[in-house]
């Protein structure tokens, strides 16, 4: 079998696909307040593209899935679009990420279909903190939702935490707390400047440095560890707590050089790196193994070595929109 490889000898094994561009929150990170004109549904590729795209990519070495959104679970096809998926031949590792709101009646039918992983956002403990954050969202509903999965016996669940300045960053201790008797990941993410957070990036952006901090101020002695999937997160463990903890860096420090995933959106194009401008339509190539196969490749042999948005911690001026997408466009 011919893998995917970039012109940096790049292995590409990891589909990050966008199932909708729909989402029931508007985080302040991600939508503007007014929130996006979403997609009319024949925009958005069938369940059977879906499935037919996988087929191509696990022919050509893919093995691991990830589905976004805006929120997949909006999708009423979500479990069927999973179990599909699971069953193509070669594909070992499903995942989902989510904001959680419909975990509670979701991830039992997801984990049935064959769900190996999930990942769930949710960036604070506080339900008005919350409530404001996402523009509306009802903790509790996430609170369930996790309290469900756990008893699943997903290989891990992941909690994702994008670190806002003024909003959460009072929360690490909360969230590496949290990891003492629940075996989940909680990971902290640099706020990225896209799409809407464009505007507010540069006075809202914090770097992870306060994780460490808080754990020293407390002391919280912690160590690295190895974790499943091949997600960008370094990995930690305060000693004797159940659970681990993550940071997720693109700013102030690149991870580009491991990247091994391609992205693609609700509308079907490609992107090769979240942060690049250049989208290939597919959707036309869906039935068409070798001009999929192509097109595919076209995107990785223009695929940059890094982005543009790690170049300085510190008053870097976003001049160019990396996108036209929003984050809820592309599936984080
Ligand atoms: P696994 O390792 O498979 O669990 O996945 P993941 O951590 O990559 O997935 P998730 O969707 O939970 O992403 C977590 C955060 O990492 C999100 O904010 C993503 O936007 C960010 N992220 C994931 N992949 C990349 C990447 O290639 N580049 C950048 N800049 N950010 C990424
Ligand atoms: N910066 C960092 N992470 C973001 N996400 C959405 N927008 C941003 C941003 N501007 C995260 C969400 C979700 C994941 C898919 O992407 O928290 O967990
Ligand atoms: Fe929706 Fe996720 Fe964007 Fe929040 S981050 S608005 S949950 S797509």
């Amino acid at each position: 079998m011919e893998k995917l490889y970039d012109s940096f000898d790049r292995l590409h094994d990891y589909v990050r696909l966008s199932i909708t561009d729909r989402c029931n929150l508007r985080c302040v990170y991600c939508m503007p307040k007014e929130g996006l004109p979403f997609f009319p549904t024949d925009r958005v590729l069938s369940q059977d593209e879906i499935v037919q795209m996988i087929e191509n990519f696990a022919a050509m070495g893919v093995s691991k899935v990830r589905i976004t959104g805006g929120e997949p679970l909006l999708r009423t096809d979500v479990v069927e679009i999973v179990r599909r998926i699971k069953a193509v031949e070669g594909i070992n590792d499903v995942s989902i990420t989510t904001n959680g709101l419909f975990l509670a009646k979701l991830a039992k039918p997801l984990k049935e279909a064959g769900l190996d992983r999930l990942n769930i956002s949710l960036d604070t403990f506080k339900p008005d903190r919350y409530r404001k954050i996402t523009r509306g969202g009802n903790i509790q509903q996430v609170l369930d939702g996790i309290a469900t999965a756990s008893k699943l016996h997903f290989k891990k669940i992941k909690l994702n935490i994008v670190l806002i300045k003024g909003q959460n960053d009072d929360e690490v201790l909360d969230f590496l707390q949290y990891t003492k008797d629940h075996d989940v990941n909680a990971r902290f993410i640099e706020f990225m400047p896209i799409g809407n957070s464009l505007k507010t990036w540069q006075k809202e952006y914090v770097g992870l440095k306060s994780v460490f901090d808080t754990c020293d101020e407390n002391g919280l002695t912690y160590h690295p560890i190895e974790l499943r999937g091949n997600g960008p997160s370094d990995n930690y463990q305060i000693d004797g707590y159940e659970g681990s903890f993550g940071l997720i860096h693109p700013i102030s420090s690149k991870f580009c050089e491991n990247c091994n995933r391609l992205r693609i959106t609700a509308d079907g194009y490609v992107k090769a790196c979240l942060y690049w401008n250049e989208e290939i339509d597919i959707r036309a190539a869906i039935g068409d193994p070798a001009a999929f196969r192509q097109l595919i490749q076209k995107a990785l042999d223009n695929k940059p070595l890094n982005h543009e948005m790690a170049m300085k911690e510190t008053d870097r001026i976003i001049d160019k929109a990396p996108t036209w997408r929003h984050m809820s466009q592309i599936g984080g």
